[in-house]
């Protein structure tokens, strides 16, 4: 870790956005790689803006240990510059300027995984790069800001038998040899870019390798790279790589216009992936899969990133953000496309009910708490710690909203001409507007409140059916809470789409008097209330709101369980047949938890329509496997004013075992018909009736021990990861006898398997019992963990704070006090790991009185640790107000 980011970062402000005084006009790099120690010399032709005659000449960089510099040719000496914490400034430059430098790092110790490092070990790993957000200046001074765009040269010079493969992005210029063993290579990207999507890899790697011709003519060489033992594991990757080329041709018309593109796999990564042009990194976690090494949910994560990080290349790289505030520019709109793409090739309505659900236990979570921020931020002090749920998720829904809102084939004119505008260009999320807007001659500007505003609209219905008049008065109503630093909100448009039903369940006609209002199905509310009224209605139609999820709002309404019964069973759009049962769940979840006698009509209700969707034979397997899912702790106990995490989770098992056990015949039988239906293969149908059928084994080893025989029989004759995992976690997680045996037996089986070891990590630090968080003490000695691998601390360390709130939030503290002491630890490795991790204490001011407080007591004694990150001291300020 680098020292001198232990300190507090100041506060940046999008209102001080200021122009580059210098731009670099072309950056030449060349390397002589070595993990232990790698010499970088930079070339800047630099230029200053002629407006700006007096603002000196200052570049980014830290750490580095600089060995020489010149500029425009010369040896300068010491007075004609100084070196700051983060930057370089050079004295009395004028106009132009050559700027050399030579310094030297150490890819070794960079265990924060920002700028060049070491995936693996010293003598049989290989260097990577990671640059975004501010990666670059930890490789050498550069200007490092996303709006100074420059064609880059890279050299890269290492001893061939240890890196026998060198890459970087851009095209492939020439190689050669050198003296005692060592080898070059260079690669030219013409194409100018910002320093964030710089990347080189170098190592001892293999590929397998494929082609794709663009629309456009050119062909495409694709090469995935990774360690030889999981080679064949790529291949699904290839082809995900290969449909997202073919999608964005078809979608949006966009080819990819360079020569080369690569990915290189690492079991070393802080994030998913990253975009680099031409040389995308990605964990291994999203892009190994096969059968018996991943899980279905894995090959569908596979497809969705390497969609998403292809995708990047137009909205991103070739149009790029002008700010790091502007960062949902590039990532919401991507999020969106990489839905899309998911939905057209898989199941479109599983992306949609996953995403929500993120959406709602998470999203909705930051935005009620103190780490609520906009989608745009306006202010930051470590860029880091705004990669959130927000400004990805949140994001990708205001863009799905304005796609709904101009249709087809005006988002897609809106498109066309954001990408024609601004080409090549670093932008703003009022350019992206603007350009929407124009293309369809509308004025957008009231969308910018989505991206300004922090904090979750509720959305407030209420109707009145008039059976004189036949109609529906519809009194839609908006507001958003205040949020920390934003106490004022307005109204934001929120597009409503809906549909009306008979009680048995027909279609009924949606004919609104504000017929300027209504487009298609979809009712755009701009006000803070309007009433809306719907004539030809012969009787009280059911109402179905937000189909599709068509406003990231809190819907509040006042649901009766005769409708939702009729929406669980009859509403045609997938999304909100399944919204109509989750409600009933919430809504039973609800009268539970109040621990209200008598009747329950929704637990009724619910149980009632799931057993009618069971032996439903037209139902989408994997529609009725999330439907039988139970929302999951953290989604449940969102909504709530204060939580009392021992009574939500004493509520969901109430719930979900009286699910079960009225079930259980209908469970047995479907459990019995999808084994006969053989669940092979990877494709969507057979993983949604595999999905199917580990839900109905999960349920039934909810209600009875007797049925642990049936998941070890699972467990035995699984094929593939997806049924063997399944059945782990139904065993592992209903604590039946067999668990710590078949725990043994499958890491046995794995220990080699990064990527399937995370998984087991994860299984036992998700365990729904207090005494997981002594396992989980334990695990932190297994030889397969490592503090110093972001995916084992996110599976055990992340997976118990953010994940099993049980233990997490154990009233005696210990939760906490592992998960600060783990915090610490982490911080001196990888300070945005652990800043992450630390977000688990962010929703302290919502529990009850006594966690509040010792929540808070262990963030303050966190807070006056010595040493603390900027990354882990900013989330810790923000979390404590
Ligand atoms: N741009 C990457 C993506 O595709 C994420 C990179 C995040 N990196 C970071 N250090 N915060 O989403
Ligand atoms: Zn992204």
């Amino acid at each position: 870790m680098n020292p001198s980011d232990r300190q507090t970062h100041p506060l940046v402000r999008l209102r001080d956005y200021r122009a580059p005084a210098w731009r670099m006009e072309r950056v030449d790099l060349s390397f002589d790689l070595d993990a232990e120690q790698t010499l970088v010399e930079a070339r800047l032709e630099l230029r200053q803006d002629p407006e700006r005659p007096d603002a000196e000449l200052r570049l980014d960089g830290s750490a580095l240990d600089l060995l020489e510099i010149r500029l425009d040719g010369r040896d300068i000496g010491t007075d004609r510059y100084r070196i700051e914490a983060d930057g370089l400034v050079v004295c009395g430059v004028r106009g132009s300027a050559i700027l050399e430098t030579r310094s030297r790092i150490r890819p070794i110790a960079n265990t924060a995984m920002q700028g060049l490092y070491l995936s693996g070990a010293l003598e049989t790993g290989f260097l990577l790069s990671q640059c975004e957000a501010e990666g670059f200046r930890h490789i050498t001074w550069s200007i490092d800001r996303p709006d100074v765009l420059a064609p880059y040269t890279v050299t890269l010079r290492a001893d061939r038998e240890r890196y026998p493969v060198l890459l970087a992005g851009g095209g492939r210029e020439a190689a050669g040899e050198l003296d005692d063993g060592r080898h070059w290579v260079r690669y030219v990207d013409p194409q100018p870019k910002p320093s964030y999507l710089f990347a080189l890899v170098a190592g001892r790697l293999h590929s397998i390798e494929d082609a794709y011709t663009t629309a456009e003519g050119r062909r495409v060489r694709l090469a995935i790279w990774a360690e030889a033992a999981v080679l064949d594991r790529c291949r699904h990757a290839m082809d995900c790589l290969k449909a997202a080329f073919l999608w964005d041709e078809q979608t949006y018309g966009r080819s990819y216009r360079l020569d080369a593109f690569h990915i290189v796999a690492t079991h070393d990564f802080t994030m998913g992936a990253m975009e680099n042009t031409g040389l995308n990194i990605f964990n291994s976690k999203y892009l190994l899969a096969d059968p018996l090494h991943a899980t279905d949910d894995d090959f569908r994560h596979v497809l969705a990133v390497v969609g998403h990080e292809y995708f990047h290349n137009w909205t991103g790289n070739r149009v790029t953000c002008r700010d790091w505030f502007q960062l949902s520019l590039k990532e919401g709109l991507t999020v969106y496309r990489e839905q899309e793409f998911e939905s057209d090739l898989a199941s479109r309505t599983l992306r949609r009910i996953e995403d929500v659900r993120s959406l709602w236990r998470t999203q909705f979570a930051e935005d009620a708490g103190p780490l609520a921020h906009p989608v745009r931020p306006d202010q930051y002090r470590e860029i880091n710690n705004f990669y959130t749920t927000t400004v990805y998720d949140k994001g990708a829904e205001i863009v799905r909203m304005l796609a709904t809102l101009l249709g087809r084939e005006g988002f897609r004119r809106g498109m066309d001409l954001y990408f024609e505008r601004h080409d090549g260009s670093a932008v703003t999320v009022e350019d992206f507007l603007a350009a929407l807007g124009d293309a369809n001659a509308l004025d957008l500007g009231c969308w910018l409140g989505w991206y300004r505003q922090a904090g979750t609209p509720v959305l407030e219905a209420h109707s009145h059916y008039d059976a004189e008049r036949r109609c529906l008065e519809l009194t839609l109503r908006q507001h958003t809470a205040a949020t920390s630093g934003q106490s004022e909100k307005q109204p934001l448009p929120i597009p409503v789409a809906l549909a009306f039903f008979d009680q048995r369940g027909n279609r009924l006609p949606l004919q609104c008097d504000d017929a300027e209002r209504l487009r298609g199905d979809v009712l755009l509310l701009e006000e803070a209330e309007a009433t809306f009224r719907f004539t030809n209605l012969d009787s009280s139609p059911v109402t179905s709101l937000l189909r599709g999820y068509s406003a990231p709002v809190r819907l509040v309404t006042s649901f009766d369980a005769r409708g939702l019964a009729i929406l669980a069973s009859h509403e045609t759009d997938g999304f909100n047949r399944w919204q109509a049962a989750d409600a009933m769940a919430r809504q039973a979840f609800a009268q539970l938890l109040a621990g209200e006698r008598g009747g329950q009509p929704f637990l009724e209700a619910w149980i009632c329509s799931l057993r009618a969707s069971l032996a439903e034979s037209a139902i989408e397997p994997a529609t009725l496997a999330e439907m039988l899912t139970v929302a999951d702790l953290a989604a449940l106990a969102e909504p709530l004013a204060e939580i009392d995490p021992d009574a939500v989770f004493k509520a969901r098992l109430t719930l979900e075992t009286s699910l079960a056990r009225a079930l259980e015949p209908e469970l047995l039988e479907s459990y019995a018909a999808l084994a006969s239906a053989s669940a092979e293969g990877t494709e969507p149908a057979a993983q949604a009736r595999r999905r199917l059928r580990n839900r109905c084994l999960q349920l039934l080893c909810v209600v009875d021990r007797r049925h642990h025989v049936l998941a070890a029989a699972h467990y035995t004759r699984a094929s593939c990861l997806s049924d063997r995992l399944g059945a782990l976690t139904c065993i592992v997680h209903s604590a039946a006898s067999a668990a710590p045996a078949l725990l043994e037996e499958f890491a046995a089986a794995y220990r080699d398997d990064p990527t399937v070891m995370d998984k087991w990590f994860a299984v036992q630090a998700t365990m729904p019992s207090a005494a997981a968080l002594e396992r989980v003490c334990e695990l932190t000695g297994h030889p397969a963990f490592r503090w110093d691998n972001p995916n084992k601390v996110h599976a055990l360390l992340l997976g118990l704070a953010h994940r099993n709130p049980i233990v997490f939030h154990r009233l005696d503290g210990e939760g906490y006090r592992f998960t600060a002491a783990a915090i610490r630890k982490l911080d001196a490795i990888n300070p945005q790991v652990a800043a992450r991790l630390a977000t688990a204490f962010g929703g302290w001011q919502r529990m009850e009185p006594r966690r509040r407080a010792v929540m808070r007591e262990e963030m303050r004694r966190l807070r006056t640790a010595e040493n603390l990150s900027a990354d882990v001291a900013d989330i810790l300020g923000r979390s404590l107000g």
